[in-house]
């Protein structure tokens, strides 16, 4: 293991950040950090935060760089991630939050950005067929649902379609990603901090792919 590791997954809507991150996370034993699980979970308690995500999420559209900055320096001051480090999972997604962001984790900063590179014509094809535990946020797809019709392996949850799984929203997604995100991969490369993954094949292919990279470039 790989003590205090400071890891940033990004890429396409339905590349697998969320899944991956999960065992990225069991992997060096960091916490992992989704700004999606932490919005989806003030919708469900219907804190104030989570009135004013939900209306922004259903339609797919990102929220206010102010709001998702507050969130993760929030997160970012406890003490599990001072000492174990952290996997950010959908969080920077703009450059204003990229730049937030090594404000907040200066003087030390982040470790490595992976892009988890897949074409879009595949993520829609997994996001069509993703279904989520309403409880513990485990993903499941047609491919691999849960054992026992719609229930949660884990935690015996409900397991749904996403409310913004919808064709309108994962469109709008998409676009937003082109249009916000994608300019990330210059700016990370400019720092020094980009790797690129080919996030396409198994689940087990791709976290071997993640591993390696991230041990090759920890080790230099
Ligand atoms: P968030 O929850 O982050 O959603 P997202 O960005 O749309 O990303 P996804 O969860 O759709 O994709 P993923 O890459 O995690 O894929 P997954 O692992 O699920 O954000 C939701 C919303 O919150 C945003 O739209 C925005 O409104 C707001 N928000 C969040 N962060 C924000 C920020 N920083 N700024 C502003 N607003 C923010 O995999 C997808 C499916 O594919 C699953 O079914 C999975 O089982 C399957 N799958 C994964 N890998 C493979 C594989 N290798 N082979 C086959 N199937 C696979």
């Amino acid at each position: 293991m790989i003590p205090g590791a400071r890891l940033v997954l990004f890429g396409r809507q339905g590349a697998g950040k969320g899944t991956q991150c999960v065992r990225l996370s069991r992997h060096y034993v960091v916490p992992h950090i989704s700004t999606g699980d932490i919005l989806r979970s003030a919708v469900r308690e219907g804190t104030p935060l989570g009135q004013k995500a939900a209306e922004y999420m259903r339609a797919g559209d990102l929220l206010p760089d102010d709001i998702i900055v507050g969130i993760i320096d929030e997160r970012l001051e406890r003490d599990d991630t001072r000492t174990r480090g952290f996997v950010l999972d959908g969080f920077p997604r703009t450059v204003r939050q990229a730049e937030a962001l090594l404000k907040v984790t200066s003087p030390r900063g982040i470790d490595l950005c992976i892009n988890l590179d897949v074409p879009r014509e595949i993520v829609l094809r997994r996001l069509a067929g993703r279904r989520v535990c309403t409880d513990c946020g485990t993903n499941y797809s047609l491919e691999e649902p849960p054992k026992y019709n719609a229930t949660c392996d884990v935690c015996g949850g409900d397991v749904v379609l996403r409310d913004d799984d919808t064709e309108e929203a994962i469109n709008r997604r998409l676009d937003l990603y082109e249009l916000e995100t994608a300019p990330l991969i210059a700016l990370f490369e400019e720092w020094g901090l980009l790797a690129e993954v080919d996030g396409t094949g198994s689940l087990d292919d791709v976290t071997d792919r993640l591993v390696q990279e991230i041990d090759r470039r920890r080790e230099l």
